[in-house]
């Protein structure tokens, strides 16, 4: 089986988001440079923002802490299990500005327009180019006119890129050692590794990811292995179907210190017109 056939049997993405995981940034999460974009482009009056692909509520909380209303609209119960709980704790003020729903941001009627919508951590690779149309169309319902839609891709190297279309053996992948994965049986680190397999035809990225879970004594207590495939939509993919939804590109900046926008990945403000 090549990684084409692989991406185009039913993807894994129910069984790959562990909200303990993720919300301790095991595995290769850029955390913190992704949630300072959002919070410094939404610094200024309070706004209402619809957060698409929620998760645990990583973003939707430092938004709250700026004085945002924000609703998170997330695809997996157990991602939005975790920020209700984490939601307990929040002052009164700020949990009466926090809402949210499960279901796939493809299929849900939003009924609500708000003045920013924010697609945090590569949320747009989970979907098809044809998807990414559906998505960015309902993304322009779902704002006022002149709103802003805010979004990122992680950047792949080609040395990366070209790794993982070679045949196999080909390089593992490792993220060290995590802490604070809060388990069922307590507290755990997890260390990560991973391979991928990319198809640059279809730019279908299949990752493969093992977590390996360890106690406060070093002792490994199970394995879990993980697939997801994403594709890796160019930026000129990425910015042709935002301009078909009736967007415009008001900022489009690459990850690194020059802000170079590359072939691939970047932060993006879209308006709608
Ligand atoms: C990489 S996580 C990002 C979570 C959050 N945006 C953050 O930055 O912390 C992606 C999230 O998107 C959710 N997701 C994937 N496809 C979705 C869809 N079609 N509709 C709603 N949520 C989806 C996953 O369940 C997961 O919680």
């Amino acid at each position: 089986m090549n990684s084409h056939e692989m991406t185009l049997n039913p993807p894994w993405l129910a069984n790959f988001y562990d909200p303990a995981l993720f919300d301790a940034g095991a595995g290769d999460a850029d955390s913190a440079s992704t949630i300072a974009y959002y919070c410094r482009q939404l610094k200024g009056p309070a706004c209402s923002v619809l957060d698409l692909g929620c998760g645990t509520g990583r973003l939707a909380f430092a938004l709250l802490d700026d004085g945002h209303r924000v609703h998170g609209v997330d695809i997996s119960a157990p991602m939005l299990g975790y920020l209700a709980t984490k939601a307990e704790a929040l002052k009164v003020d700020a949990r009466e500005r926090l809402s949210w729903t499960c279901g796939s941001v493809l299929d849900l009627p939003v009924g609500e327009t708000f003045d920013v919508l924010v697609a945090a951590d590569d949320f747009v690779t989970h979907f098809d180019l044809d998807e990414l149309g559906r998505f960015l169309v309902m993304a322009g319902d779902a704002l006022r006119p002149g709103g802003w839609l805010l979004t990122d891709m992680r950047e792949r190297s080609p040395v990366r890129l070209a790794a993982a279309a070679g045949a196999l053996p080909k390089p593992m992948q490792s993220y060290g050692l995590t802490g604070g994965i809060l388990t069922a049986t307590g507290p755990r680190y997890a260390a990560m590794m991973g391979w991928e397999e990319y198809d640059p035809h279809s730019r279908w990225l299949v990752s493969h990811q093992l977590y390996s879970f360890i106690d406060a004594q070093g002792r490994e207590e199970r394995r879990d292995w993980k697939t997801i495939r994403q594709r890796n939509h160019s930026n000129a993919e990425f910015i042709e179907a935002a301009l078909q939804a009736g967007f415009a590109v008001e900022q489009a900046v690459g990850r690194g210190g020059d802000g170079q926008l590359g072939e691939q990945g970047g932060f993006f403000q879209l308006v709608r017109l």
